[in-house]
């Protein structure tokens, strides 16, 4: 039996009110445990893909057509209760600034463990030992320590690693990382694009990986899609799509890298 796509994007076109269309007809599919990536320049309508997955676009945004299949099922029908069901469940999420998504008044060992608390069921055991837990996984040192800290104490690292720890905790079969990485410091990147994949292999993830950054999609993907203007201008294997770019704004991307 042919394995069927984990999540399939059909055509889909976001628009907000009666602007032209800021993504149009894209689609891509992520098999069980791979990872795609999407590449293209600031604006050129990531963010809103990924969104549009999860149903959280913002205020004015919708989706004017097409369909999202996860394991078969029309996420793009799903109610909102069905919908946080599936957030932070079967899908998580990281994004580009941790300090946005932690709670600034909020210890961090009480949130990571507060993301596993909304989805028991999909985890065994107390949700706090669980969070010391995550939170050794992803090398912090001293979890203990680190657990009693607010948001702000710790460096912009330690805050993705926090956002990673809660993304994994109840593992999700789908990652979805909006510029992972891009707030930090090359070496630091490096090591955070390396601690994902460690989790995501352990787990068995599948990752849609977003960025501007050719040379990240390179160390991470498997297949890559390039956006343009809300469009996917081409798409392939990574290894194809970098040794024989054929449009030529994939070419630009790859001369940025040099
Ligand atoms: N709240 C909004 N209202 C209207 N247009 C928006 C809004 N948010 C984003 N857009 C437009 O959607 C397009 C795609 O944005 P986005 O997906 O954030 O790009 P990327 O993530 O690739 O940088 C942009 O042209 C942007 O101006
Ligand atoms: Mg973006």
């Amino acid at each position: 039996m042919a394995t069927i796509p984990l999540l399939q994007v059909e055509r889909l076109t976001i628009g907000f009110g009666r602007e032209k269309p800021v993504v149009h007809e894209v689609s891509f599919e992520v098999m069980p445990g791979e990872t795609v990536g999407i590449v293209g320049e600031s604006g050129s309508g990531k963010t809103m893909t990924a969104l549009a997955v999860l149903r959280l676009l913002p205020p004015g945004g919708r989706i004017v057509e097409g369909r999202i299949l996860f394991d078969g099922k029309p996420l793009h029908q799903f109610s909102e209760a069905q919908m946080r069901q599936v957030r932070g469940g079967d899908i998580s999420m990281v994004f580009q600034d941790p300090f946005t998504c932690l709670n600034p008044v909020m210890r961090v060992g009480d949130q990571v463990a507060e993301a596993a608390r909304l989805h028991r069921g999909r985890t065994e055991g107390d949700p706090y030992a669980l969070a010391l837990q995550m939170l050794r996984a992803v090398h912090l040192p001293d979890p203990e320590r680190i657990a009693r800290r607010y948001p702000h104490e710790l460096s912009g690292g330690q805050r993705q690693r926090v956002m990673i720890a809660m993304a994994f905790i109840c593992h999700p079969r789908l990652l979805i990382a909006d510029e992972p990485t891009t707030a930090l410091d090359v070496t630091v990147q490096l090591q955070i694009l390396h601690l994902m994949q460690e989790i995501q292999r352990q787990q068995g993830t599948a990752v849609l990986l977003i960025t501007h950054d050719l040379g990240v999609v390179a160390y991470t993907c498997d297949r890559v899609l390039v956006m343009h203007e809300g469009r996917v201008v081409e798409s392939g294997s990574v290894d194809e799509v970098l040794e024989r770019p054929r449009h030529p704004y994939t070419r630009r991307l790859l001369e940025a890298l040099a």
